[in-house]
């Protein structure tokens, strides 16, 4: 059964000239299906890069949102048009543009899980994967960071001349990581190196001996000689590692780590969005091009 949906996903794509692309964090039956499964810069860039005109997103919807506004001419279809990003949530324009009211002068770095209105009224953009050379770009002293408290204190130790402003914005997925699981994790398993995404609370982060996006996490477990490794972000992950690595053990909190947003895209979702066209995602031409400046600056900047 799933592997006939899955034949028949690859057939129509085929026949529609369409590219499936998915986040990490979906689950392991889109992996099987898509033609390019990244992080956040990583699906950008092959959004942007791709010669097809029809693109499925499985992800979220800014991710489907930040394809759009790198690519007007294409037709950008979201999975399931109900996956939203809380953290996303945790600002709307109308709360920044009142923040920047009272901050004159201070540029504002927004992370890309933001919502294209948010992303037009910042400077620049950043993911997980460059939010530390991003922050290095800027000359002014004082930086409004948003919507990620988290990220924006990570990114704070790399420029300590600098004052950075925070937004109380989070992901719940790696906000509720909990310190005393992993400290109880690297107990048990002293030999393995413990690998955190940035989205994390310090606390947790003090604890890891790498810090990434999840391509970084992807890449540095892999490289390493180490043979356990302690995996702090969403548990979608752990397919791409264990093919990449299946002599290796991949250890994680005792509270899973999910996001129940990214895990709503299904596979018949995909069929139903190659069958019927929709649900298309389509930023507004006059936010498209303020967004698209702060997009491509993200762009311009590599990875950390
Ligand atoms: P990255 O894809 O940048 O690792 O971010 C993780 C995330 O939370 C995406 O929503
Ligand atoms: Fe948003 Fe967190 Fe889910 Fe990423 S993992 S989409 S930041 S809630």
């Amino acid at each position: 059964m799933t592997e006939d949906i899955k034949k028949k996903i690859r057939q129509l794509a085929k026949e529609r000239d369409a590219i499936i692309i998915s986040h990490y964090y979906c689950v392991p039956d889109i992996h099987d299906v898509a033609d390019f499964v990244g992080d956040s810069l990583g699906l950008s860039q092959e959004a942007a890069r791709s010669p097809q005109k029809l693109i499925i997103f499985c992800g979220v919807h800014f991710m489907a949102e930040t394809a759009s506004i790198l690519c007007p001419d294409k037709t950008v279809i979201l999975c399931n048009i109900d996956a939203g990003c809380p953290m996303a949530d945790m600002i709307t324009p109308e709360a920044l543009a009142k923040r920047k009211e009272e901050l004159p002068g201070v540029p504002v770095l927004t992370y890309v899980n933001s919502s294209a209105p948010v992303k037009a009224i910042s400077d620049i953009c950043c993911t997980s994967a460059n939010a530390v050379k991003v922050m290095q770009t800027f000359q002014e002293d004082r930086i409004l960071f948003t919507p990620d408290r988290n990220l924006a204190m990570y990114t704070q130790k790399f420029v300590p001349d600098k004052e950075i402003l925070l937004w109380p914005g989070f992901c719940p997925t790696h906000h509720r990581v909990n310190v005393k699981e992993v400290k109880a994790l690297k107990k048990a398993h002293p030999k393995a190196l413990t690998l955190a995404h940035p989205e994390c609370q310090a606390k947790v982060l003090a604890e890891a001996d790498f810090i990434g996006s999840t391509s970084g996490i992807i890449k540095t477990a892999s490289e390493t000689d180490r043979r356990e490794l302690i995996i702090l972000t969403e548990e979608g992950v752990i397919y791409p590692l264990k093919k990449k690595n299946p002599e290796k053990v991949f250890l994680t909190p005792k509270t899973p780590m999910i996001c129940p947003n990214m895990k709503k895209n299904t596979l018949q979702n995909i069929l139903d969005c190659l069958t019927t066209n929709s649900p298309i995602i389509k930023v507004e031409e006059d936010i498209r091009i303020l967004a698209l400046r702060a997009v491509e600056r993200m762009l311009a900047v590599p990875r950390d």
